[in-house]
């Protein structure tokens, strides 16, 4: 059997992050995958998506017209978890809410088989609060019911678009396995990712650093510093970033930078981390970024 030892991948969200996942599953790994969202709008829309990407591959002569169909063959979207009870790995790509992943994952728990690893992309929630959550009412954390339970959980943070960017960051629960981690990371590598590993710390490394520069580029917005387009220019042509970070902003979705920076103020405790409050104002007024048309930016 294969290192990481997954025939069979279930996704949860079919949003920009999971429908990449799927994609890098099914046409690196090779391994067939179960995708569901609770719109099965999202789910339609997702898979659109996937083929337009697969069509786009095989134009560029990157791969073949057949790896393009085996790869769209093996995503197959699905009504509801109860449909991934065989599945050998889990990836929760829903948005960032603690209580939303919790519920989600003593879902998991109680549907899903008892070898299958449960794995968050979560960008900067506790893997440890949402392991915790796995443990059924009346098992002890010592016991090794217990242990197995919340041992299977881990943390697995792609970057977007999940197709282009290299990276996956690996976090590990207070309570997760060295099995458990072991397969994940053969399984990102598999999907041809670079993998580090991270602390369960708030934000993990990614975000712990990414979010105050771009909250920084906020605030100097918000000061009058500089313009919008001189913020964004000054960081791309003087720091070589393929975005400025007010784009960059908009392309992660401001009300998902926003979640992350108050997992990071909360959980740190530390006033480096609050968030500006014209992002606030911007989540507010439903300027979400690229994905409702208008953030920083405007998108037709
Ligand atoms: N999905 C899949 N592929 C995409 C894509 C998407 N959403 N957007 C762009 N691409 C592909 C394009 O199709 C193109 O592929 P080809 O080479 O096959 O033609 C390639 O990316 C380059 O795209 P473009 O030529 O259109 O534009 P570009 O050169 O400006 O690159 C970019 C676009 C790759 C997004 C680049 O601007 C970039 O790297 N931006 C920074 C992205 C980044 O920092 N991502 C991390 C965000 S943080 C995060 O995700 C984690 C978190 O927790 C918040």
């Amino acid at each position: 059997m294969i290192a990481h030892g997954i025939r069979t991948l279930g996704v949860l969200g079919a949003g920009q992050m999971g429908t990449g996942i799927a994609l890098v599953s099914a046409l690196r790994a090779r391994v067939p995958v179960l995708l569901h969202d609770r719109s099965q709008d999202q789910v339609t829309k997702g898979l659109a998506f996937v083929d337009k990407l697969l069509e786009k591959d095989v134009s560029k002569g990157r791969i073949s017209s057949e790896e393009a169909k085996e790869a769209r063959d093996r995503i197959t979207g699905v009504d509801g978890v109860h449909a991934m009870r065989d599945v050998d790995m889990v990836v929760e790509a829903v948005s960032e809410n603690l209580s939303l992943k919790q519920k989600i994952f003593q879902q998991f728990a109680a549907e899903l088989s008892p070898e299958a690893i449960l794995a968050s992309n979560t960008s900067s929630i506790s893997i440890t609060k949402i392991a915790a959550s796995t443990m059924p009412e009346g098992v002890s954390a010592s016991s090794d019911a217990g242990k197995k339970t919340a041992g299977r959980v881990v943390g697995l943070h792609f970057f977007n678009p999940v197709p282009v960017m290299k990276l996956v960051e690996l976090i590990s629960a207070l309570q997760t396995t060295s099995d458990t981690l072991d397969r994940a990371r053969s399984f990102a590598t598999a999907c041809g990712k670079e993998v580090t590993t991270s602390k369960d710390v708030p934000g993990f490394v990614a975000n712990a650093l990414l979010m105050p520069f771009i909250n920084e580029a906020i605030m100097c917005l918000e000061k009058g510093t500089a313009t919008r387009d001189d913020i964004d220019t000054t960081l791309k042509l003087g720091m070589n970033h393929p975005m400025g970070p007010l784009q960059l902003a908009d392309f992660i979705g401001l009300d998902t930078c926003l979640a992350i920076q108050e997992t990071l103020y909360a959980g740190t405790r530390d006033s480096k981390y609050r968030p500006s409050v014209l992002l606030e104002r911007m989540v507010d007024a439903g300027w979400y970024g690229k994905k409702s048309g208008k953030g920083f930016y405007e998108y037709n």
